[in-house]
This record gives C-alpha cells, sequence and structure tokens, in this order.
C-alpha cells in the first residue's frame, strides 16, 4: 500500500518509541487506517542497521508461524522521502532514506490510563468514556524517553534513551494535562518506573501535596463507564529452565544496571511458581488500584491472571521459553568471536527474548462479535458465579485463592458455539454476573538483531558472570528448576 496516496502526514501524531522505532497514531478520517499506528525506523548506524523490509520478512517467514495467533498483524506500506520529512517525530530522528514502514493495529486503541509499573511491566486500565473522549484528562509521571505520548522530547533525548543510566526515584511526579486531539487516548496515571522517569522535560507537574487518592478518586469520577478492559503491557525477556545459577539472566541484568526487582520472569513458567510471580507484579501496583479494580469494578484480575498461565495452552511466557531454547553450544553468547557466528537460530532467540507483550483483559459482551467469534472460543474463562468475600480480593500481595481457581472452568475444549442443554442456566448466570472474561494476547516488537550485536552481547555477558551466583540480600534467589516439586 502506498500510503501517501491516502493520508497526508499532518494525519499522523506521535504516538510512542522504543530505541529503535517510533510509532504514529492515525488521527484523520479514512475508516481504513482508523485504528492504526505505523511503526517507522529510528536512525542508527549504517552497520547496525536493519530496514524495514528485512524486519517484515523476518516476522513474517521466520516468527509468524511460531505464533500465528498472537503476533501482531503487520502490514508492509510504501513511503515517500517527503511523506517521511513531513511527519512530526517530536524531535526524535527518523531513517529518512527508509522507503517503508508498518502498519498495525493499535492494541491501546480506547480509553486507557497507564499505570507504570516497572521497566518491564506496565498495566493499563481501560473504562467506558461515555463516547467522548475528546477532554480526557492524562494523568503523567515524569516523561519517559520510552512510552505513549510523550510529545516533549528533545533530539538530545534520542541519544539519552540508547546510553539510560537509573536513578531512584520514590515519589512520582504527577501531571495533569487534557488530551483533545483524538477520539482515544491513553494516560499515563503513576510512572513509578525507575528507569523511564529520568530527566525529562517535565511541563505539568502538579505540585507537592497532591495526593494518589486524589487522582484515583478522579479516574472513577472521570469515567463515567466501569472499568471493562484491562492490559498488561510485559517485556518477558530471557525465559529458559535455570538449573543451577541464584538469578536468572534478566534479575542478573536488573541488578547489574541497578533495576529494582519487580518479578522473576521464571515464576511466570512453573505451575509451582506462578503465584509468587503474580504476587510480585501485583506488588507494584498502588492498593488504592487494586482495589479500585478487583472491589469497585468487581474484576478478578489477578485470578484470571492465574487462570490464564495456568493453562498451557494459554500460557504463552512457556511457549516462548520452547522457542528461545539453545540446541547448540555454538549458539552460547559466551562461545562468539564473530559477527558470522551468529547463526539463525540464534538470531530467532535474540529477537524472542525481547518481544514485548499485551495480555488483554475483557468483561465478557455477548452483545460483541469479536467476543463471540469462533477465533476467540478457546480465549473465554469462566469464574465461579458466586463473588468471593471482599477480603480475599483486597490485597494485591494475597495469595491466589487456589479452590476457586480449580473450581472455574475452562471453555478451551468447548468446540460448538452454543452451549449445551442445562448450561444454558449458567451461561446466562455468568453473562449477567459477569463471570465470564475473555483473554487475548499480542506479541509485539519481534525486530531482528543485528549480527554486529555480537560484540555489546559478550560484553553484557562478561560482566553479568560475577552476578549470576551471587547472594544479595535485597534479591530473592531465582526459582531453580530441579528444585521445582513435582
Ligand atoms: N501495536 C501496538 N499498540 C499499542 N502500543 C504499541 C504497539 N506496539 C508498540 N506499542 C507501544 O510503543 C512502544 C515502543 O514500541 P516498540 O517496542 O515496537 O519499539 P522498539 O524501538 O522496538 O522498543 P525496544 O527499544 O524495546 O526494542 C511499546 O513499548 C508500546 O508501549
Ligand atoms: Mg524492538
Ligand atoms: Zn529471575
Amino acid at each position: 500500500m502506498e500510503i501517501y496516496k491516502i493520508t497526508s502526514p499532518k494525519d499522523w501524531s506521535y504516538f510512542a518509541n522504543g530505541s529503535a522505532n517510533i510509532l504514529f497514531k492515525y488521527t484523520g478520517t479514512n475508516d481504513y487506517l482508523t485504528h492504526k499506528l505505523l511503526r517507522l525506523r529510528l536512525l542508527k548506524q549504517d552497520e547496525e542497521y536493519i530496514s524495514t523490509c528485512e524486519l517484515y520478512d523476518f516476522i513474517e517467514l521466520k516468527c509468524k508461524h511460531l505464533f500465528p495467533k498472537q503476533i501482531i498483524d503487520i502490514q508492509l506500506i510504501v513511503l515517500t522521502s517527503e511523506f517521511v520529512r513531513g511527519l512530526d517525530s517530536a524531535g526524535f530522528q527518523l531513517q529518512l532514506n527508509e522507503r517503508y514502514g508498518l502498519l498495525i493495529p493499535n492494541i491501546l486503541d480506547g480509553n486507557y490510563t497507564k499505570i507504570g509499573l516497572s521497566k518491564h511491566c506496565q498495566l493499563y486500565l481501560g473504562t467506558d468514556d461515555g463516547g467522548g473522549g475528546d477532554n480526557t484528562r492524562i494523568y503523567s509521571g515524569s516523561k519517559p524517553t520510552k512510552g505513549t505520548q510523550q510529545q516533549e522530547q528533545s533530539q538530545s533525548q534520542q541519544s539519552q534513551s540508547n546510553n539510560r543510566t537509573q536513578q531512584n526515584q520514590s515519589n512520582p511526579e504527577l501531571s495533569t494535562t487534557s488530551n483533545n486531539h483524538s477520539s482515544s487516548s491513553t494516560n499515563d496515571l503513576f510512572n513509578t518506573d525507575l528507569e523511564l522517569s529520568q530527566s525529562h522535560i517535565n511541563n505539568n507537574i502538579i505540585p507537592d501535596g497532591h495526593s494518589m487518592n486524589e487522582d484515583i478518586a478522579n479516574l472513577s469520577l472521570n469515567s463515567s463507564g466501569t472499568i471493562n478492559s484491562i492490559i498488561f503491557e510485559i517485556k518477558p525477556k530471557w525465559l529458559y529452565d535455570n538449573k543451577s545459577a541464584n538469578y536468572c539472566r534478566t534479575c542478573s541484568l536488573n541488578q547489574l544496571r541497578n533495576v529494582p526487582r519487580h518479578f522473576c520472569p521464571l515464576d511466570l513458567l512453573y505451575p509451582q511458581t506462578i503465584a509468587q510471580g503474580l504476587d510480585d507484579i501485583f506488588s507494584k501496583i498502588p492498593p488504592e488500584i487494586i482495589d479500585l479494580i478487583e472491589v469497585q469494578n468487581k474484576f478478578p484480575l489477578k485470578k484470571l491472571f492465574h487462570q490464564f498461565l495456568s493453562n498451557p495452552d494459554h500460557n504463552v511466557f512457556a511457549k516462548l521459553k520452547q522457542y528461545q531454547k539453545i540446541n547448540n553450544k555454538n549458539d552460547l553468547i559466551e562461545n562468539l568471536t564473530s559477527s558470522s557466528d551468529v547463526s539463525q537460530n540464534l538470531s530467532l532467540v535474540m529477537t524472542l527474548r525481547d518481544v514485548g507483550l499485551f495480555i488483554k483483559f475483557e468483561k465478557y459482551d455477548r452483545n460483541n462479535n469479536i467476543h463471540n467469534s469462533h477465533n476467540n472460543i478457546n480465549n473465554l474463562i469462566t469464574l465461579p458465579p458466586t463473588p468471593l468475600p471482599e477480603s480475599s480480593q483486597m490485597n494485591g500481595s494475597g495469595s491466589f485463592d487456589s479452590m476457586s481457581a480449580t473450581k472455574s472452568l475452562h471453555n478451551h475444549d468447548q468446540d460448538q458455539d452454543q452451549p449445551q442443554q442445562g448450561q444454558d442456566q449458567d451461561q446466562d448466570q455468568n453473562d449477567q454476573g459477569n463471570n465470564k472474561y475473555l483473554v487475548t494476547c499480542n506479541i509485539y516488537d519481534l525486530d531482528l538483531k543485528s549480527r554486529m550485536k555480537y560484540k555489546y552481547w559478550l560484553q553484557v555477558e562478561h560482566e553479568l558472570q560475577g552476578i549470576y551466583n551471587s547472594n544479595n540480600p535485597n534479591w530473592r534467589h531465582c526459582c531453580k528448576y530441579g528444585n521445582l516439586e513435582k
């Protein structure tokens, strides 16, 4: 598709960026492009540059068949230099000679409020906005180098973002402004993300004394509807069976970079450790937000997440681990001696070690055709109709109620469109009682890495050697595969 023939650069506004890509959100009136993002490459040194065409082929030919339903749809589109130059890139430098871009669905389309939990984990709360949205308040922490709708970035910040250092920020600054450029929005509520919240321009800081509770009250007051959709954005990083080290690769790297502990990704792999992993993930959600979700909105988020991970057909972390497997000693980073040693398998594994996931939990809506589609039949989770006592739902760091989990029912082996007779009553109860949920998972950021990065990979591995088997009193050891109860 030649995008410049159907839209002008003015129809695209800066949405988000990472270290290698920038995303623009469509604000025009073309139905086909509404709800889509344009993903373009940021300027990189020649030897490290991977073109959009190479990325596209790699995703379609090497990755898509591994996760046919989960990898986000991508469409290759043709650009002109004039179109690229006309985009407002919020100070970021684009690869101006690039003639292609990717069109992808915006998973955060709608009215979402963002809560930054940590470097690799964000939470988004989706509310009905009563059809409005033009004046949605935006709550934001200090401007991150990577995130959504951070528009005051300067060019110098692009190089900072490639060279980030960690800083501790115990009191996230809150800011507020209004969003009046689109019918959908993503709002930052608290950015407690330590890596991302440093040294950025922040025009709208609310003076000290503006309490968290006021903002939560505003969140619920401003949203005329209930929370009906919740998304976790997680980068699972390196997933493997840890045979002997005290710390896994991700926890070791976080310690090296002074990134505070949030959760160990390995805990999300095994039935014995899932509850611990979720306790850790939920421990960073402010208690007021847990209350808003689980009590006020009766949205049993932790239980649903546990269900999602406990089903081997759903657990995307376990599946990623399977494809991240190194079969050959030559594919161990420590054995690389030149860029030509980087095999096709290692390239794929390095990409899968850096993907991002959107895991979306929605209240089932029987009138929504997408919820009823055949594709989603395996993604429905029905929890028991009787609500749990509030006390077991209020504490985000409380343990998961395994009895109710066992009682709850996965519809994954239901292979018919209509419920059987006798199930009808339950079905109605579930629909009315909001006990039925849809869980969908999208994998994004499947970027092929330049083989020239092998030197950097070796360097990091070298720096990690002293950490894998260290003992940090403030950092729990990661689970060891051999110690898991069978
Ligand atoms: N399809 C999507 N819908 C909504 N938001 C998205 C989508 N894809 C990416 N984003 C947002 O944009 C951010 C940057 O995108 P992306 O991860 O693709 O950039 P990147 O340069 O590859 O990042 P990294 O430096 O982590 O490799 C993501 O963290 C995410 O918040
Ligand atoms: Mg990437
Ligand atoms: Zn770990």
